[in-house]
């Protein structure tokens, strides 16, 4: 079996993270930051261990500003309604994911207003163009950090000076970047960095969070949940700091045991050497798929601009068919379709039919690239 499907969720995982679930559920199994007896404090370890090695990762100090969720669209919907009200601005790309699309056109019904930057038809962002969307006031600027149908990678660093310029709180997507992209808060002044656990961070599902810049006022976010924290249980008032002002009820603590582990392979193999073994195999299959007659690709060929998610279309032949072939006759996992985003493939110019996805993660080998290049080929052919 090759599994080309890591944009949609990251497959197989380190041994490590089904170890560490397994370890927790049966050695410490207790409530983090509720009951003060020795496995309840065994498992706040455990959950503050983890933030601490998301500010690593992502060169942020602060481990209470790291609110977990149970994955980046918990995170997004907590800012975006958190946030933003009626009679607002909110400025996104035209590459988002329906994670953002879905509760801004929602919210479009409450009078918020929705301003599209324009985007290119491989995904290029220019910063200028987000700069000119701000001549007038706006709420909040949106991006994802890199487009989950064709890789793109959207320059957040200099989008974020810009909104820093500005005045503009800056909230970035980083489904597809966090544990494969080098994400870097310490030098980009990005106020929330949001991020699902179960792609690139190599973590279970259920897991993800929202990374809160020191200098952001988490005031300005409204709590979507409110209840029980285990802090402060005389008030019957939602606690104010973080970061249990976002984090009622029982948190996914056996996920965020397995989030860990995840984390602790990215930082022990390097974020950079994944980088260039996914660009390796970018690079090999980009190649490949443009050497065929009849295959379009998607996107940049560059692979430092983009990553390791690689759309294209057979000429001819639906892509519920390719897809389905690749799965049934050649064991070769990948994802048909929209993908969740047709915003994205309104601006690639692949909407209503969308493209075949296939997506690299750090444990795919040159042989699993050459085996899905020849049943790419072989399904061309015929
Ligand atoms: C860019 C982007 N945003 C948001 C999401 C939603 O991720 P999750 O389902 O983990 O919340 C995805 C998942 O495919 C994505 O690629």
């Amino acid at each position: 079996m090759v599994y080309l499907d890591n944009a949609a969720t990251s497959f197989p995982k380190p041994q490590t993270v089904p170890e560490a679930i397994v370890s927790f559920m049966t050695r410490v199994g207790a409530n983090p930051g509720r009951s003060g007896h020795y496995l309840s404090v065994e498992a706040e370890r455990i959950r503050y261990g983890t933030r601490e090695a998301i500010g690593r990762l992502f060169n942020h100090a602060d481990p209470q500003r790291v609110v977990f969720t149970a994955n980046v669209t918990a995170a997004l919907n907590l800012v975006l309604f958190g946030m933003v009200q009626p009679g607002d601005r909110v400025v996104v790309t035209g590459m988002e994911h329906n994670s953002v699309m879905r509760p801004l056109r929602f919210l479009e019904g409450r009078g918020v207003t929705v301003t599209l930057v324009e985007t290119a038809s491989d995904g290029t962002v220019d910063p200028q163009d987000v700069a000119s969307t701000l001549d007038t006031p706006a709420r909040l600027v949106c991006t994802l950090h890199a487009s989950n149908v064709i890789g793109t990678v959207v320059p957040i660093g200099e989008i974020s000076r810009i909104c820093r310029d500005r005045g503009v709180p800056y909230l970035v997507d980083a489904a597809q970047t966090a544990g494969c992209v080098p994400i870097d808060l310490g030098k980009d002044p990005i106020d929330m960095l949001a991020f699902t656990g179960h792609k690139g961070l190599l973590g279970p599902t259920g897991t993800g969070g929202l990374v809160l810049s020191p200098s952001f006022d988490e005031k300005l976010i409204g709590p979507l949940v409110y209840g029980g924290t285990g802090s402060r249980s005389e008030q019957e008032y939602q606690p104010e700091f973080l970061p249990d002002r976002f984090e009622s009820g029982t948190c996914n603590i056996a996920g965020i045991a397995g989030l860990s582990a995840g984390l602790d392979y990215i930082l022990t193999r390097g974020l950079s050497e994944i980088r260039a073994h996914e660009s390796g195999l970018v690079h090999q299959l980009i190649a490949g798929l443009e050497a065929m007659e009849g295959v379009t690709v998607y996107g940049t060929s560059d692979p430092k601009k983009r990553t390791a998610a690689v759309s294209f279309r057979i000429a001819g032949i639906d892509n519920g068919i390719t897809a389905r072939r690749l799965s049934e006759e050649f064991d070769i996992m990948c994802r048909p379709g929209l993908h969740c985003a047709p915003r994205a493939h309104k601006t690639i110019g692949t909407f209503p039919g969308g493209t075949v996805r296939l997506s690299i993660g750090p444990f795919n080998t040159e042989a699993d690239i050459d085996a899905a290049l020849s049943a790419v080929a072989a399904i061309a052919g015929k």
